[in-house]
This record gives C-alpha cells, sequence and structure tokens, in this order.
C-alpha cells in the first residue's frame, strides 16, 4: 500500500447516468463545462434557493459535521464550497485555532463564498486537488459529489489529502430507489422547488439549476456502490445515514496504514 493508498485497479465510476438532454453525448469534459456555466450563471441566486428550504440546511450541514467529530483546533478542506454552506458551520465547530480552506471550479461560486468566509479560497475539482497529502484533519463536500467526474478519483484525493486517521465527510442529494418516498421526493424536489425557485428568483438559469438537481439525484448511483467504492480506494469505520432528501457518509482514513 502506497502514501496514495490501496493500488487495486478499479474502473472509473461516474456518479450518475449522462443527462445527454442537459449537455449532449460528447467527451466528460462537456458535462463538466456545462455544469461550472450553469453554477456560475445561477451562483448570485444559490443562496435564495437556500432560503426557499428555511436556510435549515445550514443549521443540518453544522448539526452533521458536529456529530461526525469535527471540533477545535481542526484543519477542513471544504470540497465545492460554493457559497460557503458547509464552511461557515465548519469555521464556527474549529474555533480560532483551526483553519477552513474552500475548494470549487466555479468563479461565480468563488466569488460569492468571498462575501461570508474569509478563508483561503483555490480554484480546482475534487479529482485533482491542489494540497500537499497529509494535510487535513477533515475533508468535507457538501451536495457536490454527482458533480464529479469519477469517484474513484475523487475519493482518492480524499485520501490523499487526509492526514492518517483524518475523517472524511460528505452531505448528498438522496432519494429511495422506488415507492412513496421517491414519488414525493419527485414532487417535491423535481416539480415544487424548481418552481419555487423560479417564481423567487425569476432566473430560468436557477430552475434549470433545480431541474438539474433533481435528474442528477434520480439517477446516481446508489449508496452501496458509494460505500463500496468508499472501502475499495481504503477508507474504514464507514457510516451512512439517510434523512430523505438527502443522505450523509462519513469514513476515515486508517491511522496505520499497513
Ligand atoms: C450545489 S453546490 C454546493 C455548495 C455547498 N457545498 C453546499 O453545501 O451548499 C455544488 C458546487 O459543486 C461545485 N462543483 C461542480 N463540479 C465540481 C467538481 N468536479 N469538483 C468540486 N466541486 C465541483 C460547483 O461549482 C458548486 O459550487
Amino acid at each position: 500500500m502506497s502514501m496514495q493508498g490501496p493500488t487495486k485497479t478499479l474502473k472509473p465510476l461516474p456518479p450518475h447516468a449522462p443527462l445527454t438532454q442537459y449537455y449532449g453525448h460528447g467527451p466528460d469534459a462537456e458535462r463538466s463545462r456545462y455544469v461550472v456555466d450553469l453554477f456560475n450563471k445561477t451562483a448570485r441566486h444559490y443562496n435564495t434557493i437556500e432560503m426557499l428550504l428555511l436556510n435549515g440546511g445550514l443549521w443540518y450541514r453544522r448539526f452533521c459535521l458536529r456529530r461526525a467529530g469535527l471540533g477545535p483546533g481542526m484543519k477542513v478542506l471544504d470540497v465545492a464550497i460554493g457559497t460557503a454552506a458547509v464552511a461557515r458551520g465548519a469555521v464556527q465547530l474549529v474555533g480560532p485555532e483551526g483553519r477552513v480552506y474552500g475548494v470549487d471550479p466555479t468563479p461565480g461560486m468563488l466569488d460569492e463564498a468571498k462575501k461570508v468566509f474569509h478563508g483561503p479560497l483555490t480554484r480546482g475539482v475534487a479529482e485533482h486537488l491542489p494540497f500537499t497529502d497529509g494535510h487535513f484533519d477533515f475533508v468535507t463536500m457538501g451536495i457536490a459529489l454527482r458533480h464529479v467526474s469519477d469517484l474513484v478519483a475523487t475519493f482518492r484525493e480524499y485520501r490523499r489529502v487526509l492526514k492518517p486517521g483524518g475523517t472524511m465527510w460528505i452531505l448528498e442529494g438522496y432519494t429511495p430507489e422506488s415507492g412513496f418516498g421517491r414519488s414525493l421526493n419527485r414532487f417535491m424536489m423535481g416539480k415544487v422547488i424548481p418552481g419555487m425557485t423560479l417564481l423567487f428568483t425569476r432566473s430560468r438559469d436557477a430552475k434549470l439549476l433545480m431541474d438539474f438537481y433533481w435528474d442528477t439525484v434520480e439517477q446516481s448511483v446508489p449508496p452501496e456502490q458509494i460505500l463500496q467504492t468508499l472501502t475499495d480506494v481504503g477508507f474504514e469505520k464507514l457510516q451512512h445515514r439517510v434523512v430523505s432528501p438527502v443522505c450523509e457518509y462519513i469514513a476515515k482514513r486508517p491511522a496505520n496504514p499497513a
């Protein structure tokens, strides 16, 4: 086993089936460009969308981070920082002795983050993190796992930048595979929230962002596959909690690599 984790050969795993109605049939780079462009056009509306959910998401992110063990003095990397919905909670929890770093590929989102977050910000993607090995106590990611190109590369990067014994925490959109829960989510997240987004922002792009949100969640690989991939890249002590319409993944980089 190397510093990079287990060297087992794993096939790339996209987080969801292609959604060609949004970005066509081209190479994955076109999907990535589409995603960044969509977030760039809607960055100034993102907090309005968060407010439609009564900012409950901000409180919930902070609550989950505390429960996952984030505390004073820790060094955190928040990947896909967006408007700093996770990072703001992390800053409160690590206190003045700690440090929170943010990374995101979308310039408009980094501009929004700067308004409320005063830690270091870097432009970059989860799949190639611009940080040295073994640097962080915690790596966090809120509602963005569906936007990476490859879960294997992403989790390998998370493991690489974590200190031995460090914690990876992900909050992600979730829907049950079938039944009433799925129908309810489809109605709320696929119809009501996009409609309310259009009403409150008057932005067709912001509505499109929420349509895209639902379609990516609906097409996501199941949690079991995410948990298996975390194990395959060398994470341990996995935890998974569903509070529909979101779910949480927590995993540790082993403290003593074999
Ligand atoms: C829905 S926002 C989430 C923002 C924030 N983390 C939260 O909890 O609300 C998704 C973010 O993922 C970012 N993103 C898209 N592709 C990414 C990638 N490949 N790596 C890292 N971040 C990405 C977008 O720029 C956007 O800021």
